[in-house]
């Protein structure tokens, strides 16, 4: 015993503090009897101290978590170390409501409880003494905190959606933008040259009337030749025939004109399809041939086509369809440019089928290549903008995204059937009329 003995005065002090300390303090010997129950333990568990002292802990409070209780005091009796419980891990030992408006889902006081040795004079652990701290404020501030984080973190994700969002509809309207300004400059040019193609034409065809009574009358001349007496005439007349190279003249020159005329109706028939293709006078909804708009459209890419590919028609009987033609024309252009890069060089020429035909108020367009296919990953991803499979700089990967949108737009749909190293077949299915429930 220590050779000064703590005062009587001191003792009443220290009970009362323990009394009135906004701690749980209880103290349990090895049995499991209660040796001390302070107020704050009284005023929770609705026990008080009387009813307390020298009962069975355990017996008391049926719900403890007994064996791991047991196990705890057991180890401080025996090692005689502190031991603790924090209420993250164990949000309570004894089950006490708390005194604030339940919010948050918490069901009682959190408790962070400490163990600590009581030793006789002679050193041995006799009892242990429990201490209860109430984090039960903490705890719901904890709480409060994870949903603010929770929530945040979700209009976060919603955020980036968004973002995305926007990023895909902002770049599909720049492709539609560039693919309409790539229409209105077809158009412009066509109109332009149509101007000029027309008097070219005009003045032709004057001047194979004039060519031709040229001809006449050299052919009237020539008989008369015979009759002229005149040697040095003569010579003169012959000598400018056979520079001239008469015979050859007489003949290329109705081949020339023909030729001539050729050409201009080729560049008319490209001016038209430029005027067709790029519809800038009819932005609105149309009835229009799709037969007729496949066939400008190939023309227009027809650069690309005809190096790499012949081009096989199967075309059926369309009725007109209800249609934004421009639009339809680019999803074309861009289902026959994907087809030509998909064929490969080094195998030869490769075949492009181009079919149309027709089934209850459905029509459908297909376009067919003998191409390189895609695996099954690949077909997944291609209406995914910006998914390209081609080097930098050959393919923006918007081309199948924009007619994906142009089909849903005329409330059609799109099939596609592809075999690697065989081809690939895309058919656009897409409704005569708008607005037909079989259409939707
Ligand atoms: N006929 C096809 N044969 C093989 N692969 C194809 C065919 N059509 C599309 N693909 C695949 O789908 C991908 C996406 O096509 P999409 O037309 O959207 O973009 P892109 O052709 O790569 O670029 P862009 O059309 O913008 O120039 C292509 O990169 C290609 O891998
Ligand atoms: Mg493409």
């Amino acid at each position: 015993m220590n050779s000064s003995a703590p005062s009587a005065a001191s003792v009443a002090l220290l009970q009362s503090l323990v009394e009135r300390i906004d701690v749980g303090i209880f103290a349990v010997d090895r049995a499991g009897s209660v040796a001390l129950w302070n107020r704050f333990m009284a005023v929770h568990s609705g026990k008080s101290s009387a009813n307390m002292l020298g009962q069975n802990l355990f017996a008391m409070f049926p719900e403890l978590p007994r064996p791991w209780l047991e196990k705890k005091l057991e180890s401080v009796f025996v090692l005689g170390n502190n031991a603790f419980t924090l209420w993250e891990l164990r949000p309570y030992l004894f089950r006490f409501p708390h005194n604030r408006p339940l919010t948050g889902g918490l069901d009682a006081m959190r408790q962070n409880v400490t163990f600590l040795p009581l030793r006789t004079s002679g050193g041995e652990v006799t009892l242990v003494c429990g201490t209860i701290f109430d984090y039960t404020d903490t705890a719901m501030a904890q709480l409060g905190l994870h949903d603010a984080i929770a929530a945040l973190n979700q209009e976060k994700d919603a955020q980036r959606q968004l973002i995305a969002k926007l990023e895909t509809a902002q770049n599909q309207l720049l492709q539609s933008e560039k693919m309409a300004s790539i229409g209105q400059l077809a158009a412009g040019i066509a109109h332009e040259i149509n101007n000029p193609v027309g008097f070219v034409n005009s003045n032709l065809q004057t001047l194979k009337k004039y060519c031709e009574q040229m001809l006449k009358l050299i052919a009237a001349y020539q008989p008369a030749e015979a009759r002229i007496d005149d040697p040095e005439i003569l010579a003169e007349i012959t000598a400018i025939k056979r520079a001239l190279d008469l015979d050859f003249l007489q003949e290329d020159l109705p081949d020339l004109i023909k030729e001539s005329e050729d050409g201009l109706f080729r560049i008319k028939k490209i001016v038209e399809d430029l005027k067709d293709f790029s519809h800038v006078d009819e932005a609105d909804w149309q009835h229009a041939d799709l037969n007729a708009g496949l066939d400008s459209t190939l023309n227009v890419v027809w650069n690309e086509v005809k190096y790499k590919a012949t081009v096989d028609k199967n075309y059926g009987q369309l009725p007109a369809v209800e249609c934004l033609a421009a639009q339809l024309n680019q999803v074309f252009m861009n289902l026959i440019v994907n087809a030509v890069q998909s064929l490969d060089e080094s195998r030869g020429m490769g075949t492009i089928t181009l079919s149309t035909g027709h089934q209850d108020d459905m029509v459908w367009v297909e376009v067919k290549d003998t191409g390189q296919g895609m695996s099954e990953d690949v077909q997944k991803r291609i209406f995914e903008p910006f998914f390209t499979t081609k080097p930098v700089g050959k393919g923006t990967g918007l081309g199948m995204s924009v007619s994906y949108n142009i089909v849903q737009k005329h409330h059609g749909r799109i099939e596609l059937a592809s075999v690697i190293g065989e081809g690939t077949r895309f058919r656009i299915w897409l409704p005569v009329k708008q607005g037909e429930p079989a259409a939707q």
